[in-house]
């Protein structure tokens, strides 16, 4: 078996258990542990939790690599390979008990930096909809058994979809951004959880997805994801503090990059 079918089966698992746990934790009641960046953006005793046991299972599994993860930060290894992990996407939906939350993991080899790296194993369990879509570099992106394939072309308008950062001093640019794209969107979505934002992108739930000032375990398995199902996934503005990532079927990416690099 090859090491990226191998990661994502172990991804896979360690995502399934991990979702179990949070979704668990979920129908006992949800506890904020902490405030982060603003007020908005919080952390549960599930998020701790959920890491705790995906660091444990991964170390128990691979001794040698590397970790970056959203709760605890980066732990270098000596394989070459890291795991990038958000132990809860969609932390908000989680607290406010909507479904769309997920357990995102990807595995990645080279220079533990989103710019450097290459993802070879990805796996996004949304387990309060029984949902686990996984992906390994060169064998493509899978739901229930499903391979995946992003949308063509869009004649009646492309579905996007989008979010916001917690910091309430950005909305107002992103809105702007919403109205310089809506011409080519039959609709919005606006879902709160970027892995999930990338699975749909991959699974042609929607035809494209855009979004400012992502964090590496927000986006890492994802955009594996959509990579796999034939997409595109490219970053505008990347030197700037809040870099945007465009991802889509590629006529959809096109347009999107198209737009939002237009001198205005
Ligand atoms: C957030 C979600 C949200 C996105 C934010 C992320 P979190 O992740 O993915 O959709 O708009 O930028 O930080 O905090 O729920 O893990
Ligand atoms: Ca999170």
């Amino acid at each position: 078996m090859t090491l990226s079918l191998e990661l994502s089966e172990l991804a896979t698992e360690i995502a399934r258990e991990a979702g179990e746990l949070a979704r668990r934790r979920r129908d006992e009641g949800v506890r904020l542990a902490a405030t982060k960046s603003t007020l908005a953006d919080i952390v549960t005793e599930a998020d701790r939790e959920v890491e705790a046991l995906i660091r444990d299972r991964i170390r128990e599994a691979r001794a040698g690599d590397g970790f970056l993860g959203e709760e605890t930060g980066a732990e270098l290894g000596e394989s070459g390979i890291t795991w990038v992990v958000d132990p809860i996407d969609g932390t908000v939906n989680y607290a406010y008990g909507i479904p769309a939350y997920n357990v995102s993991i990807a595995a990645v080899s080279g220079n533990p930096e989103p710019e450097s790296w290459e993802a070879l194993a990805a796996a996004v369990n949304a387990p309060a909809v029984g949902e686990i879509f996984t992906a390994a570099l060169g064998h493509g992106a899978w739901l229930a058994g499903n391979r995946l394939a992003v949308t063509g072309e869009t004649p009646a308008g492309a579905l996007l979809a989008t979010g916001f950062g917690y910091d309430p001093a950005t909305h107002a640019d992103d809105l702007a951004t919403v109205s310089r794209v809506m011409p080519m969107a039959r609709d919005l979505r606006r879902m709160g959880a970027a892995a999930l934002d990338l699975a749909y992108v991959a699974a042609g739930r929607i035809d494209g997805y855009f979004e400012r000032g992502l964090r590496p375990w927000d986006h890492a398995a994802g955009e594996l994801l959509v990579r796999e199902a034939g997409g595109a996934v490219s970053w505008i503005d990347s030197s700037a503090t809040r870099p945007m990532l465009i991802a889509g079927g590629r006529e959809v990416h096109a347009k999107l990059h198209a737009i939002l690099t237009e001198k205005r």
